[in-house]
This record gives C-alpha cells, structure tokens and sequence, in this order.
C-alpha cells in the first residue's frame, strides 16, 4: 500500500477527494500525515475528522516559500512517517532542491488550469481575464519552478459567457476531485512512467 502524505494550505477539497477514494478502496493507498502551513486551513480539521495525523508547521519568514530550515522539518516529518509519494493539495507554497532531492520524482500537485497556460495563483481568474474558450484542471509530477513538470492527466472545462471567477473555479474543481484521485490510482498502481517531458500510462 503506497503511503502518502498531502500538504495543503487552504479549503483542502482535494485531501477530502483523496481520503473519500481511499476510503471507497478505488485508490490503493494510505495517507500517512497531512501537512499544513497554515494553522486555521480547514483541511487540518477535514484531517482530523477522517483519524488522520495532522500537522500545522509555521512556514517561517517567506511568503512563496518555506525557510530553508523549516522545509528540513517538513522533509524529516515525512520520511519518519514513512512517506513514498507527496501530494500537494492547495499548498501555495514552492518547494526548494532540497526537498525535491529527498522525494525525487515522488513529488505531484494539482493545478487549476491547462498548465502549461496559467501557472501561479488564481488561474481561474486568469483564464477568465485571458478570454480563453477552455480551460480546466492539470496533476503533474513537481520540478523546480512554479507549476511546472510533466504532465499526469488534465481535464478539460469549458468558460461559459455568464461565468465568474467563483462559477468557474467549482467547475475546475469538480474536475480536480476526479483527476487527483485517478493520478495518485495510477501511481499507486506503478502505471505511470516518465520519458523525458512525456508521461506514458500502462494499461
Ligand atoms: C485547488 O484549486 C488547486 O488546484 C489550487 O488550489 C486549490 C486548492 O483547493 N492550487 C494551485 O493553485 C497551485 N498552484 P482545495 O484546498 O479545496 O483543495
């Protein structure tokens, strides 16, 4: 059973996708701690709910960022759990070398667009700004930069004349609770291999 472990910062809809599909038995894995720089997240309390550990650790002096010593502490917590893959959900935060180093292509995260259109931050008011006819919900394995590493799956929402930033974030979302589990499914699975950029999926 692979052991995960999610880090979020916010409403934390995806952690809840992922335990729901763990807890249905579509995805063979096991979420080992939940990680949260911020004390107030809902997900520490989504977290709780469903008997999972959960850990709020400050982020320290950097706003996009965890100080160096503190990105440590995210590292050891999670190699003591045991951790094989880690999950960003909602973490807005991006992770330095050393923390790519310690989980080598173990790393995935969710986006909410067709990366790599509209990285960074509200992407859904982005997209909307842009004008864009579609746009939708992208997981990838995580490499240095922001939102950037080889794609996983996507899925594809459409703009509607009469959305909002709020209207079409929801739908982004809907999508982002499907595609999320799946990925971390096929992983789990040890379906998925990288060859360069591409992503191939064994059946
Ligand atoms: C999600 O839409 C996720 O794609 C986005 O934050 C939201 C978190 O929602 N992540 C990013 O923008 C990363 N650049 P949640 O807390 O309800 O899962």
């Amino acid at each position: 059973m692979l052991k995960i472990g999610v880090l979020a910062s916010g409403k934390g809809t995806n952690l809840q996708a992922i335990i729901d599909a763990i807890e249905r038995k579509e995805v063979p894995a096991k979420i080992g701690i939940v990680l949260s720089d911020n004390p107030d997240a809902h997900c520490l309390e989504r977290t709780k709910r469903a008997g999972i550990k959960a850990l709020y650790l400050p982020a320290g002096r950097f706003k996009t960022y965890l100080e160096p010593e503190i990105e440590k502490k995210y590292i050891n917590v999670l190699k003591k759990e045991g951790v094989e893959l880690v999950c960003l959900a909602g973490f807005m935060r991006v992770l330095k070398k050393d923390f790519l180093n310690a989980f080598a292509g173990k790393i995935v995260n969710i986006h909410p667009a067709l990366l790599p259109s509209f990285p960074g931050l509200e992407s859904w008011k982005q997209a909307l700004n842009y004008g864009v006819r579609f746009t939708g919900a992208t997981v990838h394995f995580v490499e240095g930069g922001v939102d950037s590493g080889p794609v996983i799956l996507q899925a594809v929402v459409p703009v509607r004349p009469d959305d909002t930033p709020e209207t079409l974030h929801r739908r982004i979302q809907e999508k982002e609770h499907i595609i999320y589990p799946l990925a971390i499914k096929l992983i789990a699975e040890n379906r998925l291999r990288i060859e360069g950029r591409r992503v191939k999926i064994e059946e």
